[in-house]
């Protein structure tokens, strides 16, 4: 039985919490490697729909086991705060396991994001104003706070008092807000500490220990490529690492026991916050894929901007993840334009490029190159064969195929769990 990661192969929102959940009945662990809850998947299981932002989406499946693995940064108030509306509609949650060594978003984290970006004017980054970036600085600076020091409280206070000593000149001196105290904080950490015992353990122990069994694992990715603080395009990035190796290193599982790595792509692109994005389109065509795609974010509300399918960008995440498998999402959106151009290589500044500029400018000034696929009319929703997507969209998925780097293997025709088209299993073993 498999180890699969699955990450987004753009700018996020692709639909990995629909791709999850839709494994959810056949996957015994779900882990959530990287962010926090930055993160928002919308999954609609048949007249209900979810929001999820620091849960993995597997929390919905009953049987399995979601995990928060060590690369993720948690807001104890917002992890609870999921845990209760979920439970009121009825999820059983009880099984969640978090890891002892994920670090905590702390409340300074989440002033600083926001002041942070205040004071980068014209330069921000456009975030989730959720304390990631921060709370990420406290860990690589090595001033972090983690699940397992909830439970000394003089190692808690300690670890505090540490990183506020640094963050309260920056506050008071540079950012003219008011000092945090270490009792304030301590408070608001404490006051979970008792419901979130059971939950923290070892879960590399945890999952290797599952793989050993023959279980099968799922690790999915939060963000995606193109926000990856590595492979991204930095610094409008996120600050963890959302592309596979990000799984191996978030959860303690080493690479050589993954199996597969599913890429999730939606058939055009979205963004949200700032930073290039050579499809974007700011006419009519992108307000219809806002408005049919239903492209605001699951976060923030922020409507998601909107452009045609960039297969440069889907090579590119082919390559730095290993991808095996796409998954292709929201084709049902495409129907009805007459014509659908897909970006095929970028031309920067007359220089044509089959790959992604490593360059910062040279990827802001890279204008697409398109190839135009004749549209279709026909209502896709129901498709639940290939053979069952008219001539055109069949064309189009086989082209995108072709340029992209490696085979779709699902095919997205509508947001519910049913509506999908299978072409080869998501769940199978290294190179099969
Ligand atoms: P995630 O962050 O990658 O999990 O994606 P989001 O949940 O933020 O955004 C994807 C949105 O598209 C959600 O509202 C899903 O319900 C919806 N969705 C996913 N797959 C499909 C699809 O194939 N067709 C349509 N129409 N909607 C989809
Ligand atoms: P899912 O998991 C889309 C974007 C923010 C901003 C940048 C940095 O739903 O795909 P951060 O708060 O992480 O420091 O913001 O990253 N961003 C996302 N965009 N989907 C997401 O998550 C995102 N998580 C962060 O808009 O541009
Ligand atoms: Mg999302």
């Amino acid at each position: 039985m498999p180890a699969v990661v699955l990450v987004g192969a753009q700018w996020g929102d692709e639909g990995k919490g629909k791709a999850t959940d839709v494994l959810g009945s056949r996957v015994d662990y779900v882990v959530k490697f990287n962010g926090g809850n930055n993160a928002g998947h919308t999954v609609v299981i048949g007249d209900e729909k979810y929001a999820l932002h620091l849960l993995p989406s597997g929390i919905l499946s009953p049987g399995v086991t979601p995990v928060i693995a060590n690369g993720v940064v948690i807001d104890i108030g917002v992890l609870f705060g999921e845990l209760d509306a979920l439970e009121a509609r009825g999820v059983d949650t009880s099984a969640l396991l978090i890891s002892n060594a994920a670090h905590i978003i702390a409340p300074y984290a989440r002033t600083l994001d926001n002041v942070t970006e205040r004071f980068l004017g014209k330069r921000k980054i456009g975030t989730t104003g959720r304390g990631i970036g921060p709370a990420y600085a406290d860990k690589i600076n090595r001033l972090g706070i983690r699940m397992g020091d909830l439970f000394d409280e003089s190692v808690l206070r300690d670890k505090i008092e540490g990183s506020l000593e640094q963050k309260n000149h920056l506050l008071v001196k540079v950012y003219n807000r008011r000092a945090i105290t270490v009792d304030e904080v301590a408070e608001e950490l404490l006051m979970y500490r008792d419901r979130v015992a059971p939950m923290v353990t070892d879960t590399s122990l945890v999952l290797n220990a599952a793989l050993d069994r023959g279980e099968t694992v799922l690790f999915e990715g939060g963000q995606a490529t193109m926000l990856d603080v590595d492979h991204g395009t930095y610094p409008f990035v996120t600050s963890s690492n959302a592309t596979a190796g990000g799984a191996c290193t978030g959860s303690g599982v080493g690479p050589a026991r993954i199996d597969s790595v599913i890429g999730v792509v939606k058939a055009y692109t979205t963004r949200v916050g700032e930073g290039p994005m050579p499809t974007e389109l700011l006419d009519a065509d992108g307000e219809r894929l806002r408005d049919v795609g239903h492209e605001f974010g699951t976060t923030t509300g922020r409507p998601r901007r909107c452009g045609w399918y960039d297969a440069v960008i889907a090579r590119y995440a082919s390559r730095v993840n290993g991808l095996t498998d796409f998954v292709l999402t929201k084709l049902d959106v495409l129907t009805g334009f007459e014509k659908i151009p897909v970006c095929v290589a970028y031309d920067v500044n007359g220089v044509r490029y089959q790959d992604l500029p490593q360059d910062q400018a040279a990827f802001a000034a890279a204008v697409p190159v398109y190839e135009e696929f004749e549209g279709w009319t026909e209502d896709i929703s129901g498709a639940r064969e290939f053979s069952d997507l008219p001539d055109a969209a069949q064309k189009y998925v086989l082209a995108l195929e072709e340029i992209s780097g490696c085979r779709i293997s699902t095919i997205g025709v509508g947001p519910g769990r049913e509506e999908n088209i299978v072409r080869h299993d998501l769940l199978h073993a290294r190179g099969e």
